[in-house]
């Protein structure tokens, strides 16, 4: 077996490594900048000016003003208030919800909850692409409606649905179309994002995918659409979501955003170079591999998935993490259940693929030699799994 040197982490779409940046102006906040904003002092004065930095910063990634930027605990929180903040805002009358089928769980799992509440979910299927018909969602509108969400990078196969053509779509409603949220915490930072331009009204990002600190996020909320408070209290984030700020973890992400800001764009195309060289690299070594990730130009940077029929997930996992190769079955949160991937599934993929499905994701840290680690550690991980192999009947 052959066991690499240094950890090749492959899994950056469950989480990043921090900037040491991000660590080193955490710490000093930490130790000296502790303030709390709401304190009508000097040191509240400054920690108040940090967390304003932050938002500005995290705003321009997105085309947003700095007032339409709430910070949150991550990506899960905003999802779940986006739903829940738009049901309750829109009123009883309003009992429809559109979403779609490759949805992260905490968009999943809570428009499920809705049904239970007496909701009407309309999910949309994909395509082999893994990605929604903008016009198949428009036309499930109906004068109930009062949300669609859709997510913009599906965070296991990597691919970009049409949140602008969608947005466009809903635009064209008029005053009374549905409000359109948009999970874009893997698309963040990796992708261009406008939020005027796509017409999202809510927007979910989390600072941990971007090599930012974890339990920090944010939601965009447009100006003058009216949002239900998440969290009742001291008044914080313009009265919608009440606690003392994180201030140490905003000013992490505010940097974060900056420095992706600073060379987000030669990342990118040094991402989707690695990405051609994985991909290709999977196919020469294991040809029987199915590549469920769409082409590029429908692709994500980072993210790459395949299924590697007659083999388990799991045992891929522990097989490469054998070799020092970290990858992942699928999302984080479900990765530890020994379920076909519901995403795979949705493809129109069989059980087979489903569960034998591997994402492998990458960031700014990743190199070449890593690239080629995991391609050579993967290729000797099935040679040694081959006696254990399931044939398809
Ligand atoms: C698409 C997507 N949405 C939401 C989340 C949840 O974000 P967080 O981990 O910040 O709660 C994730 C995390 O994996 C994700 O990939």
């Amino acid at each position: 077996m052959s066991t690499s040197a240094a950890p090749v982490y492959m899994d950056n779409s469950a989480t990043t490594r921090p900037f040491p940046e991000v660590i080193d102006a955490m710490k000093t906040v930490y130790a000296e900048q502790f303030g709390n904003p709401s304190s009508l002092h000097r040191m509240g004065y400054e920690a108040e000016k940090l967390v304003s930095k932050a938002r500005r910063s995290v705003a321009a990634l997105i085309g947003a003003a700095e007032d339409e930027i709430y910070f949150t605990s991550g990506g899960t929180e905003s999802n779940n208030w986006a739903i829940f903040g738009s049901i309750r805002s829109a009123g009883p009358r309003y009992k429809h919800v559109i979403t779609s089928a490759v949805e992260h769980p905490s968009v999943l799992a809570t428009t499920e909850y809705l049904e239970q509440l007496g909701y009407r979910v309309s999910v949309v299927p994909v395509g082999r692409d893994g990605r929604v018909d903008p016009d198949e969602v428009l036309s499930l509108v109906e004068d109930d409606t009062c949300l669609v969400s859709v997510i913009l990078v599906q965070n296991e196969i990597g691919s970009i649905e049409p949140c602008a053509e969608i947005g466009a779509g809903l635009a064209k409603l008029g005053p009374r179309r549905p409000r359109f949220h948009v999970d874009a915490v893997q698309g963040f930072a990796r992708m261009d994002i406008d939020v005027d331009k796509w017409g999202v009204d809510l927007l979910s990002i989390s600072a941990h995918k971007i090599h930012g600190p974890k339990g920090v996020g944010a939601l965009y909320i447009k100006k003058g659409v009216p949002m239900y408070p998440l969290l009742f209290g001291g008044g914080q984030e313009q009265g919608l979501r009440s606690g003392t700020e994180n201030v140490p973890g905003i000013v992490g992400f505010g940097l974060a955003c900056d420095m992706w800001a600073q060379f987000g764009r030669e990342a990118r195309r040094k991402l989707y170079e690695l990405r051609q060289r994985l991909v290709s690299g999977i196919l020469e070594a294991v040809p029987d591999a199915v590549l469920n990730s769409p082409e590029p130009d429908k692709a994500a940077p980072h993210i790459v998935n395949f299924s590697f029929p007659g083999f388990r997930g799991e045992t891929i996992v522990n097989a490469l993490e054998q070799r020092n190769v970290f990858v992942s079955t699928g999302s984080a949160c479900s990765s530890r259940k020994s379920k076909p991937s519901p995403v795979i599934l949705a493809l129109g993929m069989g059980q087979d693929e489903a569960l034998s499905a591997i994402r492998f994701s990458m960031s700014v840290f990743t190199t070449v030699e890593d690239v080629d680690t995991t391609v050579s550690a993967l290729a000797d991980a099935l040679k040694q799994l081959a006696p254990w192999r399931r044939r398809s009947t």
